[in-house]
């Protein structure tokens, strides 16, 4: 057993390095009586807009509601269909569901995102959009999927809960559809201290749309014009996030900096994610897609106080929630394949040197 340890994600070590401008942020926002729908929200919302090079942002409550807000401003609901993957964060199709629209699951290729040879025989004449999921931040095959909408007619809605900054052919994710919907959970690149979530757009329908629907559907303070939601990202929230901001490049780039290391020290003994061409992926997740993938799990807590991490064990057409959807397993053999082979590893942006090498020499131990 060594004496190592590396966590699969520690947060604290962020919040220490800018504990000092929080504690200002906070006395600032406190001092300032503005808490809801204050200026620092308008501030990040306008600074986020320009990182993702969009006309419009919205700060909403959490990623799940960027999509939820997203589908009821385009009036997706009851009696339509939206096609996505059954790899994801379970909320990707919550979100579908809340709307009482129905998913229609497609295949993911082994870079885990959405295949777009197969979306074509799930458009029925009820499908209104496509949801592509960037997975792991890795943009999906946006021009193949936008292609595919256009021909048919249809909407593309960007899940980009996890990947804030990534490039698909140098245009950043939440750009490329109609929406983007991104998560500031604390396990995101770009985090807060609790939930939040943005909404990006180009689209001025959209975004006054859900300008409304996150604040009750109130015109002004007494005037209700649409049923609406509690969905506002907190003004000290935004202040955070806008401090945050300032540093995601930095980030994004020791993401992008530890998946190389990884890529170089285990490329030649597990499959490693590798960049095509046009992809500029932020790898929020590292996952490696290996065989004998539980023992080695194991073997890293057991002997190499190493965490890892599966995203996610369960794909979403198997889980008990989804039954009614009438899938089974057997539908999507590459994702059900990839499912019993993917390992993420310990990958945040402080993560040092020596927890990395202590990661590549306990996974090439496990091999020899
Ligand atoms: C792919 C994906 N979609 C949607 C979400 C939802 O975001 P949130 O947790 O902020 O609601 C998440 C994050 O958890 C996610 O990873």
């Amino acid at each position: 057993m060594s004496d190592k340890s590396v966590p699969f994600v520690d947060l604290t070590r962020q919040f220490e390095d800018l504990e000092d401008d929080f504690v200002d942020i906070f006395k600032s926002i406190g001092r300032s009586g503005q808490y809801v729908l204050g200026d620092a929200l308008g501030e990040f919302e306008e600074k986020i807009a320009a990182y993702c090079d969009v006309k419009y942002a919205v700060g909403v409550a959490n990623g799940t509601d960027a999509l939820v807000l997203g589908m009821k401003a385009l009036g997706i609901g009851p009696g339509d269909e939206v096609i996505t993957v059954p790899n994801s964060f379970i909320s990707s199709v919550g979100a579908i569901m809340s709307v009482g629209a129905d998913p229609r699951f497609v295949d993911v290729k082994n870079d885990l995102n959405m295949d777009p040879n197969k979306i074509k025989s799930a458009i029925t004449d009820r499908t209104k959009a496509i949801l592509p999921v960037h997975l792991t931040g890795r943009p999906a095959e946006m021009d193949a999927i936008s292609k595919i909408a256009q021909q048919n007619g249809l909407v593309v809605l960007e899940d980009a809960a996890q990947a804030i900054g990534a490039m698909y052919s140098g245009d950043k994710v939440g750009s490329l559809g109609v929406l983007g919907g991104f998560s500031l959970h604390p396990l995101k690149n770009l985090h807060v201290y609790g939930d939040g979530g943005i909404l990006t757009t180009n689209n001025k329908d959209v975004y006054e749309e859900v300008l409304l629907l996150r604040n009750h559907g109130l015109k002004d303070r007494s005037t209700c014009v649409k049923w609406g939601l509690n969905s506002r990202l907190d003004n000290l929230q935004a202040a955070i996030a806008l401090r945050k901001l300032e540093v995601l490049d930095i980030l994004n780039n020791r993401f992008r900096e530890i998946a190389a290391m990884y890529r170089e020290e285990l490329g030649d003994i597990v499959e490693v994610p590798v960049d095509t061409g046009h992809e500029h992926s932020v790898y929020h997740n590292f996952v490696i897609q290996v065989d004998q993938r539980n023992e080695l799990m194991d073997y890293l807590q057991r002997e190499h106080n190493i965490s890892t991490a599966i995203h996610y064990p369960s794909l979403i057409h198997t889980q008990p929630a989804a039954k009614s959807l009438g899938y089974v397993e057997g539908d999507f053999p590459n994702a059900e394949r990839i499912v019993k082979r993917m390992l993420s590893l310990p990958i945040f942006p402080e993560l040092t040197k020596d927890e990395i090498l202590h990661v590549v020499s306990a996974i090439r131990q496990f091999y020899k």
